[in-house]
């Protein structure tokens, strides 16, 4: 089914038809927006664009930045693709975090971590400059669903691609456990700085509210 839906969407990106994101400077001012350069305490300054691409019917096609989804239209696993001329590097990390874990107003026990996958590299060229990322290896932290607590304000989902750093497969810092305690009190800037990744190089985010 998958691979259906990939494949509709191979074809929409080659007819240019859907809402993705086509602007780095509106999703840099999004991020500022909507606080996630502040409160994830990261500088960005996107280089290229990324695509998170959600495998449900009817979600065949990027989110545009911002973008708000159903609680269940996130099951993913996303995938990802970038448009824009990628850095002389050949592997990539993308991590997902929630700041906003127990909720916006009282964010006590985030980020919670709900995807961290290295050795990311540059798939099929899937249209002008616009390729799909595909992993090498296993996730340290595989894709867990948004799942805000009942009466909570619409969380935030931030999607993160970097630079992965020599020695990235080697790092201590989180351990492979996809644990809920495990994912808690994460802090993408840290680990960013104790890892070497430098600052994200592209970025987007989605808004989740409380599944039905
Ligand atoms: C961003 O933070 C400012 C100041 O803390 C606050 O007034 C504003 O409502 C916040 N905006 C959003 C979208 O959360
Ligand atoms: C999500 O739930 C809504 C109703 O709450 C339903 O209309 C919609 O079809 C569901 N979407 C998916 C992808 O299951
Ligand atoms: C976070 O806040 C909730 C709601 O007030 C509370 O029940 C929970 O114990 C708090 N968790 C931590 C780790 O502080
Ligand atoms: C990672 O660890 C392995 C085994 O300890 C070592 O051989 C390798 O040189 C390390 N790689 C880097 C890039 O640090
Ligand atoms: C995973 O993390 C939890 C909470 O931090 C911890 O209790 C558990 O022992 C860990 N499991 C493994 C296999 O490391
Ligand atoms: C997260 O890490 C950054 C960079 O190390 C640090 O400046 C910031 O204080 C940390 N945030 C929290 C909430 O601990």
């Amino acid at each position: 089914m998958r691979g259906l839906l990939l494949a509709i969407w191979l074809l929409c990106t080659s007819a240019a038809i859907f809402a993705q994101d086509t602007s780095l400077k509106a999703v840099e001012a999004a991020f500022k927006k909507a606080n996630i350069t502040k409160d994830l305490q990261i500088t960005f300054k996107p280089s290229v664009l990324l695509d998170v691409i959600w495998p449900e019917p009817g979600f065949t096609v990027p989110t545009r930045t911002g973008e708000t989804l159903q609680q269940n239209e996130t099951a993913g696993p996303p995938r990802f693709a970038v448009h824009g001329i990628l850095p002389e590097v050949h592997k990539f990390v993308v991590a997902a975090v929630d700041p906003d874990a127990l909720t916006p107003q009282n964010p006590n026990v985030s980020q919670i971590r709900h995807l961290l996958q290295g050795n990311v590299v540059r798939g099929p060229t899937v249209g002008f400059r616009t390729h799909l990322l595909v992993n090498e290896t296993p996730a340290v932290t595989d894709w867990i669903q948004p799942a805000p607590g009942a009466g909570s304000a619409p969380h935030r989902y931030v999607f993160l691609l970097y630079k992965q750093p020599k020695g990235y497969n080697n790092q201590t810092f989180v351990a492979p456990n996809d644990s809920i305690p495990a994912r808690e009190f994460f802090n993408i800037s840290q680990f960013a700085q104790e890892v070497g990744m430098g600052d994200p190089i592209a970025g987007s985010f989605v808004l989740v509210g409380p599944g039905p």
